[in-house]
């Protein structure tokens, strides 16, 4: 019998502040009618000047840390395409915070929203070759788009840490995966900017490709057909888009669609992320925490999962919830952590959205705002200042 390999614990964990979409309706005249019901987002979660990947990181996974200790852990896989350094990785920060032990290795992994995936993938390598060791996955993304721009309203910004080890306690991931890779420029963010450049409707038909793609494939592996699973966690950039993406797969596999179908498959999966928005790698696994804090006993069912990395790299793979999952759950604190957000209003959030230090990397310090436990204090020759508050 193969091992039983999987997700253990799952914590999570976002910015500071939140602004409605409707004060952005408000700003830029837009109806609200198409941000609620047109993209299905209602708020989005604003990083404090202090806060970021690395903060964020270490948020969600100091709680998986007191829970199981870090004896186990040897590597902390961190995945993001907000990164704060060319060379050296987030992770190195976060392992630096949360006292993780000095025998670990650390890695940053990136490929757009797809990063995470990946890294659970990896993990679940290491631990088949050492069922002993437990892997820590971070995805840790802030997403921004340029002010006043089509993207802006799907901006979001969310942490999701994952143990991932033998005899899961919440998901065993199965085989096969279905895998997709095809270069095309529907999202990409050069080195020299902090926002994302995006062609809108060229991404949303990059995504519904991949989707197709990584099925396919996933079928040709002997994978289970679409009546087998529960429910289906996709990628949301915008939750409406788990909505477009399971229709496009129904149809694909030539499915008469009823609009009740699709919301039971996904509808679940969407309540963190549509007042959080995207949070790029850590937006599938949102999905998933959605998932299993509301859905009624899941218990031995088959979730589909359809990761999507514009560039673009997808993957769909399947995991059965396992026994006692429910005892293991965080829904307290998830909730906790979407609702402690302050309001900030349309003025403030603009001027987050402006702030940076100076390039000159000299000492800067950053205001005091974040009421989270970890915090981006400053920088200062060139190095970036994290402490515990
Ligand atoms: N009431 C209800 N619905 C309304 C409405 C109203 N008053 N007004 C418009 N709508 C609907 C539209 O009909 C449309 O719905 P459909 O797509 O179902 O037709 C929806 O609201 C959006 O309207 P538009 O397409 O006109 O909106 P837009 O031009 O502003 O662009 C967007 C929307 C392309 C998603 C844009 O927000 C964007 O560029 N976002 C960033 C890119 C992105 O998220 N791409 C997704 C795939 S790529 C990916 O997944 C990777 C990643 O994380 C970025």
């Amino acid at each position: 019998m193969p091992l039983a390999i999987g997700i253990h614990d799952l914590s999570f964990a976002t910015g500071e502040f939140v602004l409605p979409h409707t004060a952005l309706a408000a700003h830029n005249g837009t109806e609200i009618g198409k941000y609620h019901a047109g993209i299905g987002q209602e708020s989005m979660s604003v990083p404090a000047a202090d806060e970021d990947i690395v903060t964020l990181a270490a948020t969600a996974a100091a709680p998986i840390v007191a829970r199981h200790g870090s004896d186990r852990i040897r590597t902390v896989v961190l995945a993001t395409e907000s990164s704060i350094d060319q060379a050296k990785s987030a992770g190195v920060y976060v392992h630096s915070l949360l006292g993780l032990p000095s025998a670990t290795r650390v890695v940053e992994l990136k490929q757009a929203c797809y990063g995470a995936t990946a890294g659970l993938q990896f993990a679940i390598g290491l631990v088949q070759r050492d069922p002993a060791q437990q892997v820590l996955v971070i995805a840790s993304d802030v997403s921004k788009y340029d002010l006043d721009s089509p993207g802006e309203a799907t901006q979001g910004a969310a942490a999701v840490a994952m143990l991932v080890g033998a005899d899961p306690g919440l998901v065993r991931i199965e085989d096969p995966s279905g895998l997709f890779t095809v270069d095309v420029m529907d999202f990409w963010r050069p080195n020299y900017r902090t926002t994302a450049l995006v062609d809108g409707q060229e991404s949303i038909g990059a995504y519904l490709q991949a989707v197709e793609g990584a099925w396919k494939d996933y079928s040709e592996r002997g994978g289970h057909s679409l009546e087998q699973f529960a429910a289906f966690c996709y990628h949301q950039p915008f939750t409406k888009m788990a909505h477009k993406a399971h229709r496009h797969l129904l149809n694909y596999c030539s499915h008469d669609i009823h609009h009740d179908d699709v919301t039971r498959a996904v509808g679940r999966t969407t309540a963190y992320n549509r007042v959080i928005g995207n949070s790029y790698t850590a937006s599938v696994y949102l999905g998933l925490a959605a998932l299993l804090d509301q859905a009624d006993d899941l218990t031995g069912e088959r979730i589909g999962f359809l990761s999507y990395g514009s560039g673009s790299v997808a993957e769909f793979f399947g995991g059965i919830v396992v026994a006692g999952y429910r005892d293991r759950l965080r829904t307290a604190a998830n909730i906790e952590a979407v609702s402690r957000r302050r309001p900030i209003d349309y003025a403030g959030y603009r001027e987050l959205h402006e702030w940076a230090f100076p390039a000159d990397g000299g000492d800067h310090s950053t205001p005091q705002q974040t009421t989270g436990p970890f915090r981006l204090s400053g920088i200062s020759g060139h190095k970036r200042l994290y402490r515990a508050c």
